[in-house]
């Protein structure tokens, strides 16, 4: 039987290393097109320029990156180090046909998102006017863009780095004709009395966002694909509440279409995704 990559960077490593550090090594990495993000423990920081070589090697990339700290501030940027190979980290990461150009070491990209972004592909359809409120470097626009072919796509970044990536994507995976991106806060820039659907795929205070998602439907009807973070006993009554409370100011109804768990965040609070359908 084939060995598992982990085991043979493991089998590599242990010849380089305190064998009793060995057992620190992470299992786990975002590969992010030719680069590989890993964890490392304060144990193994003496070590970490001959870690990432291992790490780099056994899964194919050019440069290894050191996440130091989570994903920080408004923009979400990564805090990480090079800890092997280039600096230049700018690459193309490709997944479900979709060609995301980003560099890893300004911007976050989750693997965990993953199926999220999948099924974003197939929530819309030609006659529909989408705004992504947080669209990042496409994240979900792109998926919704090349297989749902919307009418329009309203994709709102603040991020200038981030934009500027979403700008190339969009070009990138011929998605011109169907996306419009916009830069600046949305509260700001979004459009309004326009969205058949709107998606809201942002943790920081994202309730505080819901006007804005209300103000940019058509007449205040439509749905909305809401984030938020989630205690496990509150779901989904606590995003659910949040969007109701919003709703009564416009004067409109809530119907629950869909619960989606996204992934786990901290013990016992998940990442949530609600659908809803908002109506008078
Ligand atoms: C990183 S994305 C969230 C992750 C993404 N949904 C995914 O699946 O990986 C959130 C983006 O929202 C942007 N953002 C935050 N506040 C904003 C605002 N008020 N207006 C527009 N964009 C904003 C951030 O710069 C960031 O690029």
């Amino acid at each position: 039987m084939q060995e598992t990559p982990f085991k043979s960077i493991k089998k590599t490593v242990s010849s380089l290393i305190p064998s009793e550090l060995v057992h620190h090594l992470p299992s786990k990495w975002e590969k992010i097109g030719s680069v590989v993000i890993i964890k490392l423990p304060e144990e193994l920081s003496r070590y970490k320029e001959i870690i990432g070589k291992v790490y780099a090697e056994g899964l194919g990339c050019t440069t290894t990156l050191n996440e130091k700290g989570g994903i920080s501030g408004v923009y979400r940027t990564p805090v990480v180090e090079v800890i092997f190979g280039s600096h230049q980290t700018e690459t193309i990461h490709t997944e479900n046909g979709i060609r995301f150009k980003v560099d890893p070491q300004q911007i976050m990209f989750s693997s965990g998102n993953m199926a999220e972004r999948r099924r974003m592909a197939t929530i819309s359809d030609p006659n529909e006017t989408v705004v992504d409120l947080f669209a990042g470097i496409g994240y979900f626009t792109l998926p919704i863009a090349i297989y749902s072919k919307p009418k329009k796509i309203v994709a709102c970044e603040i991020n200038p780095v981030a934009f500027d990536y979403l700008c190339a994507n969009v070009v990138l995976n011929h998605a011109s004709s169907i996306v419009e991106p916009r830069f600046g806060d949305n509260r700001e820039i979004a459009p309004k009395d326009c969205a058949d659907r709107v998606v809201l795929g942002y943790l920081q205070d994202p309730q505080g966002f819901l006007p804005v998602a209300f103000a940019c439907l058509k007449n205040h009807t439509g749905i909305l694909h809401y984030h938020e973070l989630v205690p496990f006993e509150l779901i989904p009554q606590q995003p659910l509440s949040h969007i109701e409370q919003v709703a009564r100011c416009f004067d409109r109804c809530v119907e629950l279409l869909k619960v989606n768990e996204i992934k786990s965040y901290a013990p016992r609070v998940n990442h949530m995704v609600l659908d809803v359908r908002i109506s008078k």
